[in-house]
């Protein structure tokens, strides 16, 4: 993991970080030595968390090019540099089966998922990183690996985001490195309203046997940023607490379950 202060003189541009996930990041970096510009739309809370972290904070949308673009012009005017982005901010909607999704908010989401990071890459790239290099970190997910219910939206953008990750680490090599985290369930609000009133059970089919905490995701994060993961690009860093390796572990899935205690005729 990266030491302490081992991004000092570092800035860092995090999306969706006053609360969860990309607070953790924010203030993993801060640990780091890093200096920090936050963003998320409410004011006062994205507001809050770059006072307690000594940074700078702008409030808005990702899906607003205008706003992801002032995001970068207030990181060079008051730091001078960007070396690295966290695009961190998405939305889980609309969720629901995709018959019944309207593909209005459906392309909403993948603006949101997908396009800002694209953008904010853009920017930093000609702003500052295409000259000087840097690092690029997307948050992405365990479950774009596979299909669930009602997450179609979600899965579908964050898989495209996954692949935009591998795209852009060729494309913008060797300066510039760009890597994804996929974390599996984290205690967050966005998460809420799946580990509510369920989350010892859901811990307990994990292998690792808890569902996941910001800081969990948060040190993968800045460890993919540092220049420990200097040989590292276009890789994605599944935190999920073994999520993806379940099926050899203990209980869970019922055919698993039905696998381990019998054998085909002739099996020993
Ligand atoms: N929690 C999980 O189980 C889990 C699992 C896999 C992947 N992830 C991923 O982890 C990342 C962080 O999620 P989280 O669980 O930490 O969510 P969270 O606790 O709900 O936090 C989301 C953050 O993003 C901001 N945000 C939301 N929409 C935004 C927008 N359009 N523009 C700018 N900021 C926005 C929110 O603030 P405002 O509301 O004020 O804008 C907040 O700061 C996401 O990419 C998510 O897909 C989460």
């Amino acid at each position: 993991m990266t030491s302490p202060n081992g991004l000092r003189g570092r800035t860092a541009i995090v999306t969706g970080a006053s609360r969860g996930i990309g607070l953790a990041v924010a203030e993993e970096l801060s640990r780091a030595g890093a200096r920090v510009c936050v963003t998320a739309r409410d004011a006062a809370s994205v507001g809050r968390a770059a006072e307690r972290l000594g940074g700078v904070a702008l409030a808005g949308s990702v899906a607003d090019p205008a706003h992801l673009r002032a995001v970068t012009e207030l990181t060079l005017r008051e730091f001078g540099r960007i070396d690295l982005v966290v695009n961190n901010a998405a939305t889980n909607q609309p969720y629901g089966p995709l018959m019944d999704v309207d593909p209005d908010r459906w392309g909403a989401a993948f603006t949101v998922n997908v396009e800002a990071a694209l953008r904010l890459a853009q920017y930093a790239w000609h702003g500052w990183m295409g000259e000087h290099g840097g690092a690029i970190v997307n948050v992405c997910t365990e479950g774009a690996d596979h299909v669930g219910p009602h997450v179609g939206a979600y899965g579908t953008s964050k898989a495209a985001l996954l692949h935009l990750t591998r795209q852009l680490a060729g494309e913008l090599a060797p300066r510039v490195r760009v890597n994804s985290v996929s974390p599996g369930l984290v205690r967050t609000e966005m998460a809420r309203f799946v580990w509510e009133d369920a989350e010892d059970e859901l811990g307990a089919g994990l292998p690792l046997g808890r569902i996941g905490r910001p800081e969990d995701v948060a040190r993968a994060v800045v460890w993919l940023a540092s220049d420990a993961a200097e040989w590292i690009t276009g890789a994605d860093l599944l935190v999920d607490g073994g999520t993806r390796v379940r099926a050899a572990h203990g209980a869970g899935h019922a055919p698993h379950d039905r696998l381990r205690a019998r054998a085909p005729d002739g099996g020993r």
